[in-house]
């Protein structure tokens, strides 16, 4: 059935593309309207960053257009991470929360909550390794930890789904990174199953998600492997998580994968998703993008090698009925964290998003709305 909203932005579309030659894409469904045929939302990251910068897309009126046309649900880039929200033990800034917080509460959005704790010692703020933790630190680390949790649930009760826990297992070799808190606390386990607890507690209708960022491509076995022990572990402590947050930074050119598209393993993917959906664990996208470093400079190859690895991997995710929202890491080559990180050689602009920097539709947005149309149904429990 076609919605009042979508008959409007139909007949909006075509008259737009009969009056200035407006894209396809204008008419066409959103990415949210063709997620929700089989059950999901889609959405997007949206950064409230320094004004001008590229985590500043909040406040550029093209991509908030962009968010209201394509998303049914966002998620904040940066602005609930400790290092932002909470840059001093005893000080909280809320303002650029508040405001994707309110911009998507205003148009009926969903919101995602990323993250309760950054487990990776680089995005700790400074002061939590100079902070005076007394005579009991773990007495003192499990409060800081509980009355963080409470401030952002208890503010932000809008947040149906939440990365509890972001990257805690460290690639390398499988095991759980140590850090500020851990080491305090007797290890991670126990700063991670706190936090669970807790975000249960609080938010007993949200979906509690362990996110990070093994993927299909080669190289990430060990990693792999320490994310199916660390999701063993929770269920056999009875930890609250209901899913893992598959990043989904697909592409060459992340920090430990250098390699190209030819390397994604289908097989060796599938029995890493069915182990943790074996496990009762749902699905989610939580940060999708395809990194073009290692593709060629000229732009319909590089767009069409982009929107055809999409598509491989979005068909596989979506063929899980257990598979549920899908979030883009940003909607806008203008505004993707892979543009001032693991340059191309050429140091040409990066194209991993659905939209150019101009806001044109690429084949890469096409790639997504087909794989949504051609989605299995999502299953819920
Ligand atoms: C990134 C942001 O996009 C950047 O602006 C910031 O400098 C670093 O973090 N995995 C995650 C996200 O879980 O939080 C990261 O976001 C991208 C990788």
């Amino acid at each position: 059935m076609i919605t009042r909203r979508q008959s409007l932005a139909l007949a909006a579309g075509s008259l737009a593309a009969g009056w200035a030659g407006a894209s396809a894409a204008q008419a066409a469904p959103s990415l949210h309207d063709l997620a929700q045929r089989s059950g999901r939302r889609f959405g997007s990251a949206v950064g409230a960053g320094a004004p001008g910068t590229l985590t500043a897309s909040f406040d550029n009126a093209r991509y908030r257009q962009l968010l209201e046309r394509e998303c049914g649900v966002l998620v904040h880039e940066n602005e609930l991470k400790w290092y932002v929200l909470r840059p001093e033990a005893d000080r909280f800034v809320f303002g650029p929360a508040d405001r994707i917080a309110g911009f998507a509460a205003e148009r009926g959005m969903g919101l995602r909550g990323h993250t309760l704790i950054w487990h990776h010692p680089q995005w700790f703020p400074a002061w939590t390794t100079t902070h005076d933790y007394g005579a009991r630190p773990a007495a003192e680390v499990e409060r800081l930890v509980l009355e963080h949790i409470d401030a952002i649930i208890d503010r932000y009760g809008a947040i149906d789904s939440w990365d509890v826990i972001n990257e805690a297992v460290d690639p390398a070799d499988g095991s759980l990174r140590v850090t500020p808190f851990s080491q305090r606390m007797g290890g991670p386990e126990a700063v991670m199953d706190l936090a669970f607890r807790r975000a249960r507690e609080k938010a007993p209708g949200a979906q509690l998600v362990y996110n990070d960022y093994m993927s299909w491509e080669a190289g990430h076995e060990t990693h792999q492997a320490g994310v199916l022990r660390l999701l063993e572990g929770f269920r056999a402590r009875g930890v609250p998580c209901d899913a893992l947050g598959v990043q989904s930074h697909i592409g060459s050119g992340n920090a430990d994968d250098s390699v190209g598209f030819d390397t994604a393993r289908d097989d060796n993917w599938r029995r890493f998703l069915d182990e943790v959906v074996g496990m009762g664990y749902d699905l989610v996208i939580t940060e999708f993008d395809v990194h073009d470093r290692n593709l060629p400079a000229d732009v319909p190859a590089r767009d069409a090698a982009v929107a055809a690895l999409a598509r491989r991997y979005l068909d596989l995710m979506l063929s899980y009925p257990q598979m549920g929202d899908i979030l883009c890491w940003g909607l806008s080559d203008q505004h993707t964290w892979l543009q001032d990180r693991w340059l191309r050689d050429d140091r040409l602009p990066k194209r991993p998003t659905p939209y150019d920097a101009d806001y044109r539709p690429k084949p890469l947005r096409e790639a997504i709305a087909a794989a949504l149309r051609d989605a299995t149904p999502r299953r819920t429990a």
